[in-house]
């Protein structure tokens, strides 16, 4: 499977969503990824649902949306209401991880778990044959534009055999401090989706960074 590229909507220009959105729609993403923050659970609150409704109906691309927030099984609905292809919620978050991923599915979405810095791999071995996908962080959720954890690249490699050797289907997605070089380590660790918020949005051009970034 050739890899996906997810750009963040959290490094977009709020102020002129639609045109960022646009450029989104003709670059080669293959995703949206779309934060949501509660305060809580990460130390900062980014948008919700009335931002993620708007942004659907202009979106092209399948949304990504990554829940980073208390009791997120509470929100299934509204977040299957935003039309999203990906539900994300955190291990960390979910005591009842089990039961909230068979509610995402039974909700139509594809259910993926996330796991913090600080959250080891082997963690996931009874639940990786029940997920879409593993989104693993590689910043302290809660922010854009942090510096990358080089401690994730080894993280990739454990979840790359603990997937191989499961038989599970599960994606690799990776988020936090990806760019052109980071993404090279977590491709050849094995990686198969990656999102970018600052290395895109920040660049001269946004849509040749994700081309640069899906060429890799
Ligand atoms: C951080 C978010 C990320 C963020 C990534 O809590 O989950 O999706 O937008 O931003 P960069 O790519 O700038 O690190
Ligand atoms: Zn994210």
């Amino acid at each position: 499977m050739k890899h996906k590229i997810a750009p963040s909507l959290l490094a977009a220009n709020f102020v002129n969503l639609a045109e960022d959105i646009e450029m989104i729609n003709q670059s080669e993403a293959d995703w949206l990824h779309l934060d949501i923050m509660d305060g809580v659970f990460v130390p900062n609150i980014s948008f919700g649902f009335p931002v993620i409704n708007a942004v659907s109906k202009i979106s092209k691309k399948p949304l990504d949306v990554h829940l980073m927030i208390v009791n997120p099984e509470k929100f299934i609905p509204e977040v299957k209401a935003t039309g999203a292809k990906i539900m994300n919620v955190h291990y960390e978050a979910c005591p009842h991880l089990h039961r909230v991923i068979q509610q995402i599915r039974e909700a139509g979405m594809e259910p993926a778990v996330t796991i913090n810095p600080s959250t080891p791999v082997f963690l996931l071995k009874d639940i990786i044959k029940d997920v879409y996908m593993v989104l693993i962080m590689s910043v302290n959720p809660g922010f854009g534009g942090q510096k990358f954890i080089e401690h994730s690249v080894e993280k990739v490699k454990e979840l790359r055999q603990l997937i191989d050797e499961s038989g599970s289907n599960a994606i690799i997605e990776v988020d936090g401090g990806v760019n052109q070089e980071t993404a090279i380590l977590l491709l050849e660790a094995g990686a198969n989706a990656l999102v970018a918020g600052n290395a895109v949005f920040a660049a001269p051009s946004p849509k040749e960074m994700i081309h640069q970034l899906k060429a890799l």
